[in-house]
């Protein structure tokens, strides 16, 4: 039996699915009953918890041989480092009091860095945290996930248009969802192998004017055009659509740091090991 937390999510659902269809036992971890039922009905055990609540994640964990784990975070939280802080300490406790002999955790590119990435300083701290208390861990360090670009859809559809915070003409690493949960499913499969980490980007990386290329054909049929944004405009332009002012702040220095290249995989080259879906596919996979 493996324990798969996020799978009313973009990775956690492939995680969950990929295991089951490999003939596997899995115990779904949904915070809501009712978002279990879909998993029920394709033969999974659910386990009800909040990521924060250490016994019932440890209840969870509970007689499993492996578990994949998520540190989500909600981009409305006035608090987003605190709570995604607690959330990852109660996950730490609830692996140390169950014991789970592997534990596949979905960390980010630039995990290594204890400072200056934004949201992703709460990886570097669960990466810690896992490390000192899980048997056997293994972090997958996901690239800048090709459907963050999800929220653009609706500009590119309606004015042909990809407005970027990304620099125009520069290629950064992307991976769709489908390949994160699928090199965790076969990692859990693969059973512990010590303190592993997993650098993970899609076949190509991509500049904006790519991503406008793939966007556009998949949602117009013809090119779309990049419209790159100032960095200035990183919290005016996400608070307007619901972002906390600290959440946007955060994402104001994760776009900082991807310019400067201080986000970056800590190996590079030939230690990244490369997905199958490319941006076209991830898009049209949104799109349908
Ligand atoms: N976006 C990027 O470019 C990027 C890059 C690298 C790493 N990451 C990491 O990827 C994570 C997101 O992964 P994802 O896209 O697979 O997830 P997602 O699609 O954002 O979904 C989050 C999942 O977690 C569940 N969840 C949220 N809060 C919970 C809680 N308190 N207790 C229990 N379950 C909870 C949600 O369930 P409900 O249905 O109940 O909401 C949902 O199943 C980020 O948090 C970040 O750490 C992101």
């Amino acid at each position: 039996m493996f324990a798969v937390a996020g799978v009313t999510g973009n990775t956690g659902s492939v995680v969950a699915r990929e295991l089951l269809a490999a003939g596997e036992k899995v115990r779904v971890i949904v915070r809501d009953a009712a978002k279990g039922q879909a998993w029920e009905a394709k033969g999974a055990d659910v386990a009800v918890a909040q990521l924060d609540d250490a016994a019932a994640v440890a209840r969870a964990l509970e007689g499993v041989k492996g578990a994949y784990l998520l540190s989500p975070t909600s981009v409305a939280s006035t608090d987003p480092l605190g709570e995604s802080r607690s959330q990852v300490d109660a996950m730490a406790r609830a692996v140390a009091a169950s014991a789970v002999p592997h534990v596949v955790f979905l960390s980010s590119i630039a995990a290594h860095h204890p400072e200056r990435t934004g949201p992703i300083v709460s990886v570097h701290h669960a990466e810690e945290r896992l490390s000192a208390v899980a048997r056997d861990v293994t972090f997958i360090r996901a690239a800048y996930f090709l459907e963050n670009w999800r929220s653009v859809f609706a500009a590119v559809k309606g004015d042909g248009v990809l407005p970027s915070f990304l620099q125009p003409g520069r290629a950064f690493p992307m991976v769709a969802t489908e390949d994160i949960g699928r090199v965790a499913a076969e990692r859990l499969l693969a059973g512990p192998a010590g303190r592993r980490v997993i650098e993970l980007a899609g076949p190509e990386d991509y500049t904006p004017e790519a991503i406008a290329g793939a966007l556009g054909k998949v949602l117009l049929g013809r090119e779309a055009h990049v419209v790159p944004l100032p960095l200035e405009q990183v919290v005016p332009v996400l608070t307007s659509f619901g972002v906390s002012a600290p959440m946007a702040a955060l994402y104001r220095e994760l776009y900082e740091s991807l310019h400067t290249g201080h986000v970056d995989f800590e190996r590079r080259d030939g230690a990244v090991v490369r997905g199958k879906v490319g941006a076209e596919a991830a898009f049209a996979a949104l799109a349908a």
